[in-house]
């Protein structure tokens, strides 16, 4: 039996942080054996907010090292550029014309996102889950790994193709439905000012993530400054004390430690004592990530030979899937 596929991308917004390392990248990486995983760099999406033409393709190749140096192996995987593959572009028009309008309108990313962006907001913010779809259904995944906050966009992706399917393709179906590959161990890293909101790249506040690329000076200050409480005696599970779970959590993944083993070390300790274990642990997990990301970005030939590869594999199946949309659609082929 050939493996199931698994599809997820990242956009080249800002730098990763420790809070997509542990919650996203990691998982691939872990699961990464069981699959046939494609990883794609998700640059179109990167335009439905603001963006700085002068970075985007150098942001765009930074993800794509940092997949492999974060362990993505290319005997599992293929890593792409999403605008390298003209077909997700296609495929998210032909989908448009199937969505109804008010889906879009009512997905809660783009309710929150339209009031951040205020006089800013594109057709392509709205139009956002749509590419994501055709991103999906190229592939015919089975499985996506999504986090929290992008549940309802595979949500929708299977209400899409479904109603492709039942439209166009009802005796035969064309577009496979893909399924939420969540992990047990989900880990939700927090922000570094606020242990009650995610740890994110558009929090304007540097000092609320740890980024991949962080030096070890940064990242020792900002351990040394990040939010903490006035109780001694470190504890996970206290509701009353988000940034205190928080940070064990972050201790017990970068060191690759137990949570029993974590709470017994810690149950005594001050932040005094604390900060500059964790703020080790951090360093420590970060170092061979750099060091490998750094390896790859000083080859870019090697770099634009993966990038070439996996973008061959990729057009390959997406390719045939646009030609079967297009066909079931009624579409003259050339
Ligand atoms: N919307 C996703 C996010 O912000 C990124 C994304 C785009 C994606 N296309 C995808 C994730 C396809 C998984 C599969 O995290």
């Amino acid at each position: 039996m050939s493996k199931q596929r698994v599809l997820s991308g990242v956009q080249p917004t800002g730098n990763l942080h420790l809070g997509n390392y542990l919650g996203a990248i990691r998982n691939w990486v872990e699961g990464q054996s069981q699959y046939d995983n494609f990883f794609c760099v998700v640059d179109l999406h990167a335009i439905t907010a603001p963006h700085n033409p002068a970075t985007l393709a150098s942001d765009t190749y930074t993800i794509a090292a940092l997949y492999l140096a974060c362990g993505i192996d290319l005997n599992h995987a293929q890593i792409f550029i999403q605008s390298h593959v003209s077909a997700h572009s296609e495929l998210a028009w032909l989908l448009n014309c199937i969505t109804p309008l008010n889906w879009l309108q009512d997905m809660i990313q783009f309710k929150e996102k339209a009031v951040k962006q205020g006089e800013n907001v594109n057709t392509g913010l709205l139009d956002y889950p749509v590419l994501m779809a055709a991103d999906i259904l190229l592939y015919q995944a089975d499985k996506v790994p999504v986090g929290e906050d992008q549940k309802q966009h595979l949500e929708l992706t299977r209400d899409i193709a479904n109603r492709f399917n039942f439209q166009f393709a009802r005796k035969k179906p064309v577009l496979k439905l893909p399924e939420p590959l969540i992990r047990k161990e989900g880990a939700r890293v927090m922000s570094l000012t606020d242990g009650t909101k995610k740890m994110s790249k558009s929090d304007p506040s540097e000092q609320s993530r740890i980024n991949l690329l962080d030096t070890p000076e940064q990242i020792q200050k900002k351990i040394k400054r990040c939010k903490t409480d006035l109780v001694k005696g470190l504890v996970f599970d206290d509701p009353e004390r988000p940034e205190c779970h928080n940070l064990l959590t972050l201790y017990m993944l970068l060191g690759g430690k137990t949570k029993e083993v974590v709470a017994q070390e810690c149950q005594e300790m001050g932040w005094g004592q604390f900060k500059p274990l964790l703020a080790d642990a951090a360093v420590e997990a970060l170092k061979p990530i750099q060091d490998k990301y750094w390896a790859v970005m000083n080859d870019r030939s090697y770099l634009e030979s993966v990038l070439r590869q996996g973008r061959e594999k990729a057009e390959e199946i997406a390719d045939e899937t646009l030609t079967q949309v297009k066909k079931a659609m009624g579409y003259s082929l050339p």
